[in-house]
């Protein structure tokens, strides 16, 4: 019979209960069974599977986290063919993953190992290559934005210098989106790191107009902590750091993110059904799952 398997990889993202849910929906139509593994590829590696029919899922549907739990596994690639053959044992005939970029590579690991494979890119990252947006990352963004508004509110009345930090790994889509969003003053992104006179002039013109300014910066920009107590030296303020760490991974999804999810997983169930795997559930283009595969990598 064939058997659909969930699971979920890396960081958890708002939404992916929806695409599970989705997911299972759209096989158990189609007459297959769904079975979920539990705590991502080491769960797998560890036979961590039951069943998970729609119906046991739709509960967790509106939640955000994964109800299926995750993992991160270092050197996957040494590990998928025990993976590949832990899901065969489990009566697994076609997977579905849900995650990032490391998470997806893997998922064409385990393709190319046997197991026909889909991924859903689910990230609040959104770094995935091959999708415009991935799940969680609205819901991220939407987490971060009340929280840069409410900043600016009071950054304006007893004018300070603040920064926000948003997660985002050592990509910016996270903070550049809610910098965008909100208005700041400058947004520090890993991919292009400003020189230090560059961001003092910045900052420096802001204050100069209005008496307050705000940074929204990724976590992974370079030195970030250094290069702020730098900043505050040279403008000659206290500057003030907010960070909003995991907070902005966990909450209900946005309605876009539910949405997105919902249509990505009935196509990656539609995708398998038609004997399509090693691929990347895009809105009807699915690329390769094997972007850029390096030989070690954390899945
Ligand atoms: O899943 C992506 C992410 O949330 C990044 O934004 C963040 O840097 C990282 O995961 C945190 O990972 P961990 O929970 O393993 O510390």
């Amino acid at each position: 019979m064939n058997t659909l398997g969930l699971l979920c990889s890396g960081g958890d993202a708002p939404g992916m209960n929806m695409a599970l849910w989705a997911a299972a929906r759209s096989a158990e139509a189609r007459g297959w069974r769904v079975l979920g593994v539990h705590g991502g590829y080491q769960g797998l590696l560890g036979g961590s599977v039951e069943p998970w029919p729609a119906d046991r899922l739709r509960p967790f549907a509106r939640l955000g986290g994964a109800v299926l739990g995750t993992s991160r596994v270092p050197d996957f690639t040494r590990q998928v063919g025990a993976a590949a053959a832990q899901a065969r044992s489990a009566g697994i005939t076609h997977a579905l993953v849900l995650g990032g970029d490391g998470s997806l590579r893997g998922a064409g690991l385990l393709n190319r190992a046997g197991l026909p494979t889909v991924g859903l890119p689910a990230t609040i990252d959104n770094d995935v290559p091959g999708s415009a947006a991935t799940v969680g990352f609205d819901s991220a963004v939407n987490f971060a934005l009340p929280l840069a508004d409410a900043l600016l509110d009071t950054a304006e009345a007893l004018p300070r210098l603040c920064a926000l930090e948003t997660l985002g790994g050592n990509t910016g889509h996270l903070a550049q989106a809610v910098g965008d969003a909100c208005g700041a003053d400058v947004v520090l992104v890993p991919e292009a790191p400003l020189a230090a006179p560059e961001l003092a002039g910045r900052v420096s013109a802001a204050l100069a107009r209005r008496r307050h300014a705000l940074i929204v910066a990724s976590e992974g920009y370079p030195a970030l902590e250094g290069v702020l107590d730098a900043l505050a030296r040279e403008v000659g303020l206290r500057l003030r750091l907010t960070r909003l760490g995991h907070a902005q991974r966990g909450g209900r999804p946005s309605a876009r993110d539910r949405l997105l999810a919902g249509a990505l997983a009935g196509e990656a169930a539609d995708l398998l059904a038609r004997g399509h795997a090693g691929v990347l559930a895009w809105r009807g283009a699915p690329t390769l799952l094997e972007f850029a595969a390096p030989a070690q990598q954390e899945a």
